[in-house]
């Protein structure tokens, strides 16, 4: 079992009081498995994929990546543990203004100490198409081209797991699937587990299981052969 939760509650603070978001949510992913998480917007999808990947602490509950439970760690511990286990694409990208399409790629490579991490930033551009556009800033970058140098980083840092919110949202259906067909082979080649949140039937049912949110709550498991 790579990664588990048990009774998994998030609540945030609004103006009408507490609001519980994620509602005892229970799963388990295994190592290389493929899973969607799906269901209406709002449901909670983005909230327990940031949760689950350590990016946020949650209110209540169990969080175990790898065997080591993330709930009663410091951010510098939960930090630790991302570096080593998590790459994470988010539903708004977060590239770095200032900092160049290949650098944006590379940075996090620099940043743990590769040698040769410009090169390998280009080999994962060019993957995802985009090696012409190399040297332009997120500006200069249309929406879907800042999602795959998004992709290219997740990539780049051949992380165990790859959490990915939306990765093909922003994507006409060719580099959409494209990009998928990236995902699976690198969840094949590489054994990288990968959990996906996606309003996308066609990249769901790519995926080897399919769990669907609806108002904070898990509801149901399809395994799928
Ligand atoms: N910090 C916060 N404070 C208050 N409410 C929040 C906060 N974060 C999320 N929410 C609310 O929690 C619910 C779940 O949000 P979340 O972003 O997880 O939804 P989602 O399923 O990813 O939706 P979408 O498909 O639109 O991306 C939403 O109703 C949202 O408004
Ligand atoms: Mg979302």
């Amino acid at each position: 079992m790579l990664l588990k939760t048990l009774d998994l509650c998030h609540d945030v603070p609004t103006a009408e009081g507490t609001l519980r978001i994620l509602d005892h949510i229970d799963l388990e992913i295994n190592h290389g498995d493929s899973v969607a998480i799906v269901g209406a917007s709002g449901s909670g999808k983005s909230t327990l994929l940031s949760l689950i990947a350590g990016l946020d602490r949650a209110s209540a509950g169990s969080i175990q990546l790898d065997g080591q439970e993330m709930s009663e760690m410091s951010e510098a511990q939960r930090s630790a543990l991302r570096q080593r286990y998590v790459s994470f694409v988010f539903q708004n990208f977060q590239l770095l203004h200032g900092l160049n399409a290949v650098e944006n790629v590379s940075l996090p490579l620099d940043v743990r100490g590769e040698k040769g991490t410009r090169a390998k930033a280009l080999h994962y551009l060019e993957r995802v198409g985009l090696a012409h556009r190399a040297t332009h800033q997120p500006s200069q970058l249309s929406g879907g081209e800042q999602q795959r140098v998004a992709l290219a980083r997740a990539f780049a840092s051949e992380a165990p797991i790859i959490f990915a919110d939306e990765p093909t949202g922003n994507l006409d259906a060719h580099t959409g699937e494209h990009v998928a067909d990236l995902l699976f082979d690198l969840n094949r080649e590489q054994t990288t587990t990968l959990v996906l949140v996606t309003h996308s039937d066609a990249l769901a049912q790519r995926c080897q299981r399919v769990l669907t949110m609806n108002a904070g709550r898990l509801q149901a498991q399809e395994p799928r052969s």
